[in-house]
């Protein structure tokens, strides 16, 4: 039998908006590449399309960590302190967490606290993850790091922490970025805790172009949904129709972008933000960037942060590890 848990959420959002806002408007100010946090991308209807790409065929980088985290669980779990809390930066759907969580709760009872600036991302946690016998949930609606150090400040004695990272998020960070948030995580946890960290890995670019530019269009639908977040949020009038979807592959910086393109000059009108921004033809808005590793390079990242690299996993399908890091 499922013991009874419930949701807690401990939520900001009084000022979400006034934060939407205002990125929007610096981004779009930028110059000479107009750029949009992708973070923004998750809606409610952008976390739908973001769930439907993970079904994608082409995508497969979902599919590769779940494997990782189904077939090697136990090994995982085996590695880790005790009795170890878990906090997760970016809830996602919670399903790879399942089974990090079922694992975990046949050794001892687990509180789970899945971190998410989304309140969608956290219901849809609640409902995945909700029935796990001796796991309970504590959701906070928070930045990753502001929730982290929530999380931490409620330890009980003698309980350590493992913080998983897991989808590759850390892939939407510029590479110094990445290593100062790893910082910034270690930081705040101390030594014995663990970080559980997934990173896409380097694939042919063919393969990666695919990922992020599928042809039944449910990327681009992703990507033009920040334009559609915009006008519905901030009362915008963008012509989603004349705004092509592109991934390119940056080899400098091994990432692949996502932009919007503008099929012709426009300007388009934002209340929210008192704004009019006008984009030549042709010229794009850099909406997301996603890195991708080699598995030594991640390994180092830990080291330099502070973390001992106890072991990875690697997908032999898909590219893709998990690196398993415990605080020294
Ligand atoms: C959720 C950040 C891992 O970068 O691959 C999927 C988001 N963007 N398709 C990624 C995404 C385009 C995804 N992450």
């Amino acid at each position: 039998m499922a013991s009874p848990a419930r949701l807690y959420t401990h939520g900001v959002s009084a000022s979400a908006r006034a934060d939407f806002a205002e990125d929007v408007r610096a981004g779009l100010t930028k110059h000479p590449q107009k750029e949009l946090p992708s973070k923004y991308l998750y809606d409610e209807v952008g976390s739908a399309l973001f769930e439907v790409i993970t079904l994608l065929p082409e995508y497969g980088l979902s599919r590769a960590g779940a494997r990782l985290l189904k077939r090697h669980a136990e090994e995982i779990i085996d590695r880790l302190p005790s009795p170890v809390a878990v906090a997760e930066l970016g809830s996602g759907s919670g399903a790879k967490t399942r089974w990090i969580l079922e694992a975990l709760s046949r050794r001892q009872p687990v509180t789970y606290y899945p971190i998410d600036i989304s309140r969608t991302a956290l219901s849809r946690c609640w409902q995945e993850l909700g029935r796990i016998d001796s796991v309970s949930i504590v959701g906070f609606e928070r930045a990753y790091l502001d929730g982290l150090l929530n999380v931490a400040s409620r330890r009980k004695p003698g309980e350590r922490l493992l913080v998983l990272f897991l989808g590759s998020t850390i892939g939407n960070f510029d590479r110094a970025a990445a290593a100062k948030f790893l910082c910034e995580v270690r930081r705040i946890l101390h030594p014995g805790d663990a970080l559980l960290l997934a990173t896409d890995l380097e694939k042919s670019v063919s393969d990666l172009l695919l990922a992020y530019d599928d042809p039944a269009g449910v990327t681009a639908a992703f990507n033009l949904n920040l334009l559609a977040r915009i006008n519905r949020e901030l009362d915008a009038d963008f012509d989603l129709s004349s705004f092509q979807h592109e991934a390119r592959y940056n080899p400098e910086h091994r990432r692949v972008e996502m932009h919007l393109r503008s099929v012709r000059r426009q300007t388009a009108h934002i209340p929210g933000t008192s704004q009019d921004v006008t984009l030549a033809s042709g010229e794009t808005i850099w909406t997301e960037s996603s890195h991708k590793y080699r598995c030594e390079e991640a390994a180092r990242m830990g080291a330099t942060a502070g973390f001992r690299c106890e072991a990875q996993w690697v997908d032999a399908e898909w590219p893709f590890a998990q690196s398993l890091f415990l605080a020294e």
